[in-house]
């Protein structure tokens, strides 16, 4: 018994799971931890590291082919703020073109936090042969990933971890959504899943794979903080909040840091503070991001983790989140349809 979805199929991977983006860092060992378990590891775009953040990326692209040669994807987060996405949005596909590994395993490039249209036009002419996807957290929004003419969408609702939209719309109904108004369309479902029971649903209301971020920062192989890791599987589903963050809202374990950053501000309001930030003040406010991830100081911190917290508890092998979870989903789809008379 084995699931097929167009994902499974068009991409040549085994399951129909994939690693969320999570930039803090490049998450680079979690996409080759996903990617050999049968499912897509997918590249972070990242905020911390990086002196030349563009020779980094290029430098995580040839790790994993050194490491695995399945296919994996990347993010860029073409957001105003995310100053190099330009830069990157040009080079990946010349590194593709210089190297046939890369050219053969890097088939999924993700866009995300900014919009989607430079990227859809540049990647169209230069890496046909590679699937495009743009986050969409609204319908409105997933029309125009529609009109640039992306491959596909992850649909991102409002309980997942890390940067939120200001658009407040859930998984369930947003994946629906999706799923009614562009049937032709690969769709991928990312935000509140961790558990056998989400992937069947998510695949059965039409999504050809699921992502997700929180459930693999807490397994072995992700590159988080062990304390970063040990508040997930004690965390209730209650314990986390939405505050403003680099790009706009973000979804926060509840802590010292994220009840003193406050509530989410409008997206007017965050433009306004954006001018108005010194270099000093922005820094400073990195800088809570950063102390989680090097020093696992989680009180101090900002530590981006989803409502799925309150579903995990323990912390597992990428491969047997991937193997188990998908053979469950398989197991419950096939329930589901033995009592359809
Ligand atoms: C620590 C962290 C960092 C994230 N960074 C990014 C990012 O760089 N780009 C992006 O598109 N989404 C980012 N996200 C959002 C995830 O890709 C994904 O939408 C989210 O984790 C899904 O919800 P889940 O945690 O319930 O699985 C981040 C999430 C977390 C938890």
């Amino acid at each position: 018994m084995t699931i097929k979805t167009r994902i499974t199929e068009e991409f040549g991977i085994q399951y129909p799971i994939m690693s969320a983006p999570m930039g803090p860092f490049y998450t680079t060992e979690l996409a080759i931890a996903t990617s050999e378990a049968g499912g897509l590891g997918v590249i972070s775009h990242a905020t911390l590291m990086g002196k030349n953040s563009i020779e980094d990326f290029k430098a995580q692209l040839n790790y994993v082919v050194e490491h695995t040669d399945k296919p994996f994807g990347f993010n860029v987060r073409t957001a105003r703020v995310q100053t190099d996405h330009k830069i990157l949005l040009r080079k990946i596909p010349e590194w593709r073109d210089e190297d046939p590994r890369l050219k053969e395993q890097l088939i999924y490039g993700l866009t995300s936090a900014g919009g989607p249209r430079k990227a859809a036009a540049m990647w169209q002419k230069k890496a046909p042969d590679m699937y495009h996807f743009h986050v969409g957290p609204a319908l409105w929004l997933v029309d125009k990933i529609v009109e640039s003419g992306c491959d596909g969408i992850v649909s991102t609702g409002i309980e997942g971890g890390g940067h939120q939209s200001y658009e407040n719309i859930s998984t369930l109904v947003l994946t629906q959504q999706v799923a009614m108004k562009y049937p032709e369309k690969l769709l991928v479902t990312c935000g509140g899943y961790a558990s056998p029971e989400g992937i069947a649903a998510g695949l059965a209301m039409g999504a050809d794979a699921v992502a997700m971020g929180t459930r693999f920062i807490a397994s072995k192989e992700s590159e988080f903080h062990q304390n970063y890791k040990d508040l997930i599987p004690p965390a209730t589903a209650r314990d986390t909040v939405l505050t403003t963050g680099g790009f706009g809202p973000i979804r926060l374990l509840k802590n010292k840091y994220a009840i003193k950053h406050g509530e989410v501000i409008s997206k007017q309001e965050k433009i306004n503070q954006e001018h108005q930030f010194t270099m000093e003040e922005y820094l400073e406010d990195l800088h809570h991001y950063e102390i989680v991830y090097t020093e696992g100081d989680v009180e101090n911190g900002a530590i981006p983790v989803g409502q799925t917290a309150g579903m995990i508890d323990e912390i597992k092998h990428v491969d047997d989140i991937i193997t188990h979870f998908t053979k469950e989903a398989e197991k419950k789809l096939k329930n589901v349809c033995s009592r359809i008379t």
